[in-house]
């Protein structure tokens, strides 16, 4: 499923694009209903919120859950993708993020690429982001904010935080790539002149709905203060032509993926199939 040339130029112009109801209601129910035993496996790819007790984030369910692992072969993603990247995919990334509701906590304002950058060695930001909504997103239950056309920026330089809050005391470094508390975060004084310049847009709208936003979009969200969850799919796509350098030390292949095949788009109803492939097995 192909996006037109006025989307791709959107896409240029203000580094996202939002398609509404862009998954069926069917669709959905499908990957929500993968949810409880994607959030109950205790891994570290299971990443909690502060209070140590609600799941704030799951990495690479894609790798375990063969419904998710349909949703990031999906042609409905991978296709645009490969449009606006202008070569073959792979999946860099993949997260779950809950956001639950009264419990989902902030996501500070930042840049996706200067973490790949920085910590994984991606050399360009030929990546982008598709979100799935999950749930409905409203003004209440902390839908992300955006700086449309901030990926014309680059890169924005910031100096590292390595400080780590105590719930994650006993966690690997690179906990602090994953928290409320950021590691690379946009400072205030860039993050005024930017939404001085640019505004914030927070695309709202009915789970199905699907966000595609470059890597260099400063974007963020506000923690979730109504009782309803806020859960989005994100998968990180990287284009073929732009693998990671090798680095000393590598974090984990749940956030930066080692498996650099291209992703071979299913057929439309590949959310659909999976249960009839396990009748016939
Ligand atoms: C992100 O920055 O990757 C996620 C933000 C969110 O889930 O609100
Ligand atoms: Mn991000």
């Amino acid at each position: 499923m192909r996006i037109s040339r006025e989307n791709l130029r959107a896409y240029e112009e203000d580094g996202y694009l939002f398609l509404p109801g862009y998954l069926t209601s069917r669709e959905v129910d499908v990957l929500v209903a993968e949810l409880p035993k994607v959030f109950a496996e205790d891994s570290p790819r299971r990443v909690l919120e502060k209070n140590g007790k609600s799941v704030r984030s799951v990495y690479g369910a894609h790798t375990f859950s063969p419904t998710f692992e349909r949703l990031v072969r999906h042609p409905k993603l991978v296709m645009p993708c490969e449009q606006i990247l202008g070569s073959s995919v792979y999946v860099y990334q993949f997260k779950i993020n809950a956001k639950l509701g009264l419990v989902g906590d902030v996501w500070e304002w930042h840049q996706d690429f200067i973490f790949w950058h920085k910590e994984d060695g991606l050399p360009e930001s030929r990546a982008l982001n598709a979100v799935i909504f999950l749930h409905d997103v409203n003004e209440f239950n902390g839908p992300m904010f955006l700086i449309p056309g901030s990926h014309r920026y680059g890169m924005i330089d910031v100096p590292g935080q390595a400080t780590v809050p105590a719930a994650y005391a006993e966690s690997p470094d690179w906990i602090s790539n994953l928290t409320a508390d950021l590691k690379y975060s946009i400072d205030p004084s860039t993050l005024k002149i930017l939404v001085t310049e640019h505004g914030i847009v927070a695309p709202k709208g009915e789970r199905g709905s699907l966000l595609f936003f470059h890597p260099n979009v400063a974007h963020a969200s506000s923690p979730n203060l109504s009782p309803f969850d806020r859960t989005v799919a994100i998968v990180s796509y990287n284009s073929v032509e732009n693998l990671p350098r090798p680095q000393k030390e590598r974090r984990p292949d749940f956030l930066v993926a080692e498996d650099y095949r291209p992703v071979m788009p299913l057929t439309e109803d590949a959310l659909f199939t999976l249960t009839e492939d396990a009748l016939v097995t």
